[in-house]
Parts: structure tokens; C-alpha cells; sequence
């Protein structure tokens, strides 16, 4: 599969690395397509090439590593002719600048806000809640962590947990694109949470649950109450 990347900050060259090595074509799209070229050189990934952000939006998947801060959602709406009808892979956490809060309101998320300004293109959220540089160690003593993935567009959200085939994260299909509320605070939350216990920027999350039979003698917690 051949995946388009916009942008060429620590998650789109993280990003970037993570889909070639694992056999996808990736064409790395910058402003500046030099620095695109010097950075797909270092990696040296057979499988990624560099180059403007039109030559990213050839793809059929377009992953914009951007911030809404920094005003995705217009040149978003700019490329809108080559993206519409394409799955685009959102991983916006729309933080204000000091990120102590996010510039959206809670009745809406950075997937909602992309989706409603571009109802032709297919938005997928995924990646928001792992934060850089667990890209760069993704194993916790044995352990891989959750990617959530959320979307309304079933085959879509189908196709980017498949797309993580080979990946050192789990996929979860996380819901509907309106979940992307919550998953897009968990970071608010994981921020915090790094920041007080000294792990930050090396932390995500990891649902932990197993089958559950009712009437199972070691289970000491009972059924959920509707
Ligand atoms: N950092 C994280 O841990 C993390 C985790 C999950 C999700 N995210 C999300 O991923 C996206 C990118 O985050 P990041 O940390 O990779 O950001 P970053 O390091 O600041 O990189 C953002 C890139 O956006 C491009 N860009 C386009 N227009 C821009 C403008 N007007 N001003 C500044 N940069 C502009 C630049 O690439 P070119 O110059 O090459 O075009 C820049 O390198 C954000 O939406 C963020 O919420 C981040």
C-alpha cells in the first residue's frame, strides 16, 4: 500500500519510518522537499521517498502529521481535490501551545473538525494517543502498546488497522469517529500523568481485560450492570 505523509516533525518522520520498514510505500511530503530528501536519505528505507506535499497527495492514503494549531484544517481544505475519496489517517491532538489544554471545544474532536470540513474523504483517526518517542522504543519490558483506532467508515478503520500489519503496536478498533473525543484527551491525561511520574514523552496505554465466562469460580469482579 502506498501511504502519503505531510509533514516532516517527529511523528510524520516517525511515522514515515514505522510504514516503510514495514513494506508499505511511503512518499514523505514537506514544504521544503529538501529537508524531506536529507531526512529519507538518513533513514535510507528502500520503500521511501521524499518530496512536496502534492507529490504525498498522489497516494491513496494521506497521513497529515500537522497541527490544527498550525492550521491543518485549511490547507486541508486546500488539497481538497486530491484528497477527496481517499482514507486519510488523522492523528491530530489539537493542544493549544503550551498544551495545557486543547483549542477545541469537548463537543468536538480534531477527527469531527477534519471530517466535517472535508465530507468526501474518508477520516480515520489513529496514533493520537501515542505520543513521539515511543515510536523510537515501542517495547516496555516485553510489551507492546495500544494504538486506538476510530472511525464511522468501517472499511476504512478496517484497512489502517490492517495497514499496522508489522507494526510493534497492538490495533484496537476503537469506535466511531466521535470517540476520537476521548482518545484525543487521554493524551491530555498521559501528559499529565508522564510529566508527575518522570516518564514523559516515553508512555502510552494499554487496555488490559481477558474473556470473562459469568459463574467462573476466580472471577471476583461480577457482571457489568446495565
Ligand atoms: N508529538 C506527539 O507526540 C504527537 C502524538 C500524537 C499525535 N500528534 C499529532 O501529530 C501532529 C504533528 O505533531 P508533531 O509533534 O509531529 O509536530 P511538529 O514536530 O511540530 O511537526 C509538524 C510539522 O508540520 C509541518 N507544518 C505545516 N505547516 C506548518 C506550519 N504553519 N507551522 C509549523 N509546521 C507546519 C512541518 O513540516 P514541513 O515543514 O516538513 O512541512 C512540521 O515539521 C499534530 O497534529 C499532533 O497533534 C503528535
Amino acid at each position: 500500500m502506498k501511504i502519503g505523509i505531510l509533514g516532516t516533525g517527529r511523528m510524520g518522520v516517525r511515522l514515515a519510518a514505522l510504514y516503510s520498514a514495514a513494506g508499505h510505500e511511503v512518499v514523505l511530503g514537506s514544504r521544503d522537499p529538501a529537508r524531506a530528501g536529507g531526512i529519507a536519505e538518513k533513514l535510507a528505507h528502500p520503500r521511501l521517498k521524499a518530496g512536496a506535499y502534492q507529490d504525498a497527495l498522489d497516494a491513496p492514503i494521506v497521513l497529515p502529521a500537522i497541527f490544527i494549531r498550525d492550521g491543518l484544517l485549511d490547507q486541508l481544505e486546500e488539497m481538497r481535490e486530491s484528497l477527496d475519496g481517499k482514507i486519510l489517517i488523522d492523528i491530530t491532538n489539537p493542544f493549544n501551545d503550551d498544551y495545557s489544554d486543547f483549542i477545541t471545544p469537548w463537543t468536538t474532536s480534531g477527527a469531527e473538525q477534519i471530517a466535517e470540513r472535508l465530507p468526501g474523504v474518508r477520516v480515520v483517526g489513529a496514533f493520537k494517543n501515542v505520543w513521539w518517542e515511543v515510536f523510537d522504543a515501542p517495547d516496555f519490558d516485553g510489551t507492546l502498546s495500544d494504538v486506538f483506532v476510530v472511525s464511522d467508515d468501517e472499511e476504512a478503520k478496517q484497512q489502517v488497522i490492517r495497514l499496522g500489519e508489522g507494526t510493534p503496536f497492538r490495533y484496537l478498533d476503537a469506535g466511531r469517529l466521535s470517540n476520537a473525543r476521548t482518545v484525543e484527551r487521554m493524551t491530555l491525561l498521559s501528559g499529565e500523568l508522564g510529566a508527575r511520574y518522570d516518564f514523559f514523552p516515553r508512555m502510552n496505554y494499554k487496555l488490559l481485560g481477558e474473556q470473562w465466562t459469568p459463574g467462573q469460580a476466580d472471577h471476583t469482579i461480577g457482571p457489568l450492570i446495565a
